[in-house]
């Protein structure tokens, strides 16, 4: 169970993120909707401590972390708990597949070589892609690039795997695969907190779904109370636009 707790965030005088308070159970998945602006990947920066908010604290099955005064070592620590799939892939370009995985297995994990390689093979196996481990980033498709970044996420075997829109560097037609991948760790009970502008994706896939407005939740409920029944004008006429925007 993980519980986040009234994070803020600003950037000198713009506060982004307004008290930010959430649950996440094991075994959930969470999806984070809202406008451009809204703070959705600020939000996912600040839980990973990719960027530090000022205040506020996040809960690992009673472990706590509080932002604003965390050391090196606590702060690596989080990052084993919760790891990131960012949009643009984020892969070393000049290592292999096979090395994008195993190298903070080994320089920051501390795991030896061959145990490193054979759990990268085998995360590799498992998002379908055992045959480019020798391969270098520029010559898989944007849709195998971003499996190879969830096997990374999961090689830490966190308690929770952050995606900020991993489909939206993507052709419609890759959009699919990195979705089923997706699909396939909900089905395993991985817990995930997903920022997506894919709502056909989100309303089947979510456990709870977020309303993130100007900083702070402004809805919060069941893909069907979201999406079927939702209560908010603020709400209503974002899911109008999106809808919109398909036609
Ligand atoms: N490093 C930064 N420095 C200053 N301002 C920032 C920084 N990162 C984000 N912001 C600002 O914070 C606000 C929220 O940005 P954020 O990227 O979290 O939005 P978002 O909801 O992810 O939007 P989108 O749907 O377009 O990805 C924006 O006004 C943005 O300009
Ligand atoms: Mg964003």
């Amino acid at each position: 169970m993980i519980q986040i707790n009234e994070i803020y965030k600003s950037f000198k005088d713009l506060e982004v993120l307004k008290g930010i308070s959430f649950d996440v159970h094991e075994g959930e998945i969470v999806t984070v909707i809202g406008p451009s602006g809204s703070g959705k990947s600020t939000l996912l920066r600040c839980i990973n401590h990719l960027e530090e908010p000022q205040s506020g604290s996040i809960c690992f099955d009673g472990e706590e972390f509080r932002y604003g005064s965390m050391d090196k070592k606590e702060i690596w620590r989080l990052r084993q708990k919760s790891s990131m799939v960012f949009q643009n892939y984020n892969l070393f370009q000049h290592r292999t597949v096979l090395e994008n995985i195993t190298d903070p297995l080994i320089h920051v994990q501390g795991m030896d070589k061959q145990e490193a390689e054979q759990t990268a093979l085998a995360l590799l196996e498992k998002v379908g892609l055992s045959e480019k481990a020798p391969s270098y980033p520029r010559k898989l498709s944007g849709g195998q690039q971003q499996r190879v970044g969830i096997a990374r996420a999961m090689a830490v075997k966190p308690k929770v795997i952050l995606f900020d829109e991993p489909t939206s560097s993507l052709d419609p037609e890759l959009v699919k695969e990195v979705l089923y991948v997706i699909k396939e760790l909900a089905d395993h009970k991985q817990t995930m907190i997903i920022v997506t502008h894919e709502m056909h994706f989100a309303r089947l896939i979510s456990d709870k779904v977020l309303f993130l407005d100007d900083g702070k939740i402004a809805e919060q409920g069941s893909a069907e109370e979201i999406f079927d029944h939702p209560q908010s004008a603020r709400l209503k006429s974002f899911l109008e636009v999106i809808n919109l925007d398909k036609f």
